[in-house]
């Protein structure tokens, strides 16, 4: 068996603020069929060990590690085996992994490169057990652990293989160059063509100017990420790394997101969606809407609030879609101004629009059941999953033509219809007025019930669990740990 190093800040169902930990902690049981053992390095946050099965054991240790004493556990959860960094000076915080009410963590800098530290270590000595466990490649993922190549390369150990994913080129580990000794980063890197950027030390660009192959979560992501709008400021580096760069697709967990068989729901499938409408009427009672008045499609929206998710195109664009006689309900918590908007939103159309700003897995589940369609209005989205959630859902995908959300969608262009291979709506230019146009076209569909049905199903039939995906990972480690022994 190859065994893979996975580094990252959250993995589900330990720990989650987003889609990078539901494919960290899908990868492990999608790659172990291909005979890859992967183990997930993550920090101990409140709660972590607990949740680890009964026979967890120290496989490593630290009397020092950035101003305190460190053990790596090692444990199993579900599937996956992981091992927590229990280290109290920097993980154990009441608040959530980066932040708390008062804002981002003043060590956050510290805390993440300690984690890359300890990862960089692991992958150079193997762990510390009777039989150490020494990775064949490293594979990190975002700015949290993207210092994990960085460190291999100074310390001189080129030779280990290490792959970098970009899940979002927005958070780039950007901290002030005075953290330099105290993030243990060597002074003469601090260059253009190291970790300096702008002035600031950048976690993110040391990932990617160190690592054998990086990654993004999408092909068409990967394309965008070489232009300034989307590159953010690194489209440089990574035009200059072009040649080991590739977009690889999320899965989803068909298991956890199964609508035959889900817990929160009642169930359904393709062959009986009939089953579907007793999950939007309860859905639209959940939320106290109008269920004579919302004759037209029920939209939801799950997501983060923040914006990137494009929400603040929602109140200009959607009077004329309830007026047809659509509802929306939207799941989220983030920004405290766009919480205030969807708040305002459900207040200016009660009835029409209902929201609970938090977060909620199961009524995330619910609200895939029950909706009709569910929309996506991103100014940039790496990959995107509630795309895929929902058309296994049988909600149709409303979305804007950027990254994975246009390599996911098949827009209902009448030749797409015609074709029988539409899944969705896809719009573009990216503003309000594209948005409502798009708005319009759903409602269009949807007062075509026999091809809104063939839309939602052939959305169903789609495939989109884990083993294409899981066969390119193991294809791209296999060729990169062939070019470092090569080099
Ligand atoms: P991102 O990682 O940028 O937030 P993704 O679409 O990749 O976007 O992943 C978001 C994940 O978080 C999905 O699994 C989605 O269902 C979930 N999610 C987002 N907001 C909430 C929420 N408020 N409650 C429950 N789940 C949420
Ligand atoms: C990021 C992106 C999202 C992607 C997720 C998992 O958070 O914003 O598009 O699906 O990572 O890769």
């Amino acid at each position: 068996m190859k065994r893979v190093l996975s580094v990252a800040s959250e993995a589900v169902p330990l720990i989650k603020t987003g889609g990078l930990a539901d494919v960290v902690g899908a990868l492990p049981a999608a790659l172990a069929p291909m005979g890859w053992d992967m183990r997930v390095i993550l920090p101990a946050y409140p709660g972590v060990i607990a949740n680890l099965n009964k026979g967890s054991k120290a496989v490593w240790a630290s009397g020092d590690l950035f101003g305190g004493p460190a053990t790596l556990i090692l444990g199993q959860c579900g599937e996956m085996q992981v091992m927590a960094l229990d280290a109290p000076h920097l993980y154990a915080r009441t608040g959530g992994p980066y932040s708390d009410g008062q804002g981002d963590y003043a060590d956050n800098a510290e805390r993440f490169a300690a984690l890359s530290w300890v990862a960089a270590e692991i992958a150079r000595h193997g762990t510390q057990e009777a039989t150490p466990w020494h990775p064949d490649i490293v594979h990190a993922h975002d700015w949290q652990a993207a210092l994990t190549p960085a460190y291999l390369s100074y310390a001189g150990a080129q030779a280990i293989p290490s792959v970098l994913t970009i899940h979002n080129i927005a958070f780039q580990g950007r901290f002030s160059p005075t953290k330099m000794a105290a993030m243990r980063l060597p002074a003469q890197r601090f260059t253009p063509d190291g970790f300096e950027f702008w002035g600031d030390i950048s976690t993110l660009k040391a990932g990617l100017v160190s690592a054998h192959a990086i990654t993004t979560v999408s092909p068409r992501y990967a394309d965008e990420l070489m232009r300034p709008e989307f590159g953010l400021g690194l489209e440089g580096v990574l035009q200059y790394r072009a040649d080991v760069m590739s977009g690889i697709l999320n899965g989803i967990d068909k298991q956890v997101w199964d609508p035959e068989n889900d817990p929160e729901v009642k169930p359904f499938s393709a062959a009986k969606l009939a089953g579907k409408k007793g999950n939007r009427a309860a859905l639209i009672a959940e939320f106290s809407l109008d269920a004579n008045a919302i004759t037209g499609p029920l939209m939801i929206l799950v997501s983060r609030l923040t914006s990137q998710k494009g929400i603040d195109m929602v109140p200009g664009a959607i009077s004329e879609f309830l007026a047809n006689g659509g509802g929306l309900i939207v799941l989220g918590s983030g920004d405290r101004w766009a919480e205030a908007m969807v708040q305002d939103l459900s207040a200016r159309y009660p009835g029409r629009v209902g929201n609970w700003i938090g977060y909620d897995e199961g009524l995330s589940h619910r609200m895939f059941a029950g909706g009709d369609a569910v929309l996506i209005p991103s100014r940039f989205e790496p990959c995107g999953l509630t795309q895929l959630y929902g058309m296994r859902y049988g909600c149709v995908p409303i979305v804007a033509a950027v990254g994975g959300l246009a390599d996911t969608v098949i827009d209902a262009t009448p030749a797409a219809c015609a074709a029988h291979a539409a899944t969705g709506i896809v719009f573009q230019p990216v503003d309000t007025l594209g948005l409502r146009q798009a708005l319009r076209r759903l409602t269009a569909l949807w007062n075509d019930p026999k091809e809104w049905a063939a839309t939602v199903k052939r959305g169903m039939k789609t495939d989109w669990g884990w083993e294409p995906s899981a066969h390119r990972y193991v294809a791209l480690y296999e060729a990169t740990i062939r070019r470092g022994t090569d080099a």
